[in-house]
């Protein structure tokens, strides 16, 4: 029997990975009116992976017979001052993530909920590999400081990212 306050809690984590959507998918606007499309390219595949990330939680809250509730989603940000500035928001907000994570995982610890706990698990291995893939590219832009070349380069790579394949 999953508890109220552990229904309330992952109903919660759905609404901040639809937020998590959002999030790059304003992202991915901003990259459209700058031009840089693989940087656009690369916030689409985010989206959608924070999409089945939403998807998952309410999969598994349906599957144990809970209540699912939708809450309004959070206006995100429009604008950024340049690519570096977009992964740097990018990588904290992973990170925020990551926190939020790590207290549903306490509370499915304090609650003795075995089922939720295990379930969490592949949330706390993909934190991992969310937050490294966003910091890999905050270094490479800034490895690429002013230079217009090395930015359509990364450009370039990042424009090959692909739904459902292995972060770049
Ligand atoms: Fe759903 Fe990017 O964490």
């Amino acid at each position: 029997m999953i508890s109220e306050k552990m229904v309330k809690a992952l109903n919660e984590q759905v609404n901040a990975e639809l937020y998590s959507a959002y999030i790059y998918y304003a992202m991915q606007a901003y990259f459209h009116s700058v031009n840089l499309d693989g940087f656009a390219n690369w916030m689409n595949v985010q989206t959608k992976e924070e999409m089945t990330h939403a998807a998952k939680i309410f999969d598994f809250l349906n599957e144990r017979n809970a209540r699912i509730e939708l809450a309004a989603i959070e206006k995100p940000q429009k604008d950024w001052k340049n690519a570096l500035d977009v992964f740097e928001a990018a990588y904290k907000h992973e990170q925020y993530v990551t926190g939020r994570i790590n207290s549903l995982v306490e509370l499915a610890k304090a609650e003795k909920d075995y089922a939720t706990e295990s379930f969490l698990k592949w949330f706390i291995d993909e934190q991992v590999e969310e937050e490294a893939s966003a910091l890999k590219i905050v270094e490479m832009l800034k490895m690429a400081k002013d230079s217009t070349g090395a930015l359509l380069m990364l450009d370039r790579q990042l424009g090959k990212r692909k739904f459902g394949e292995e972060n770049d």
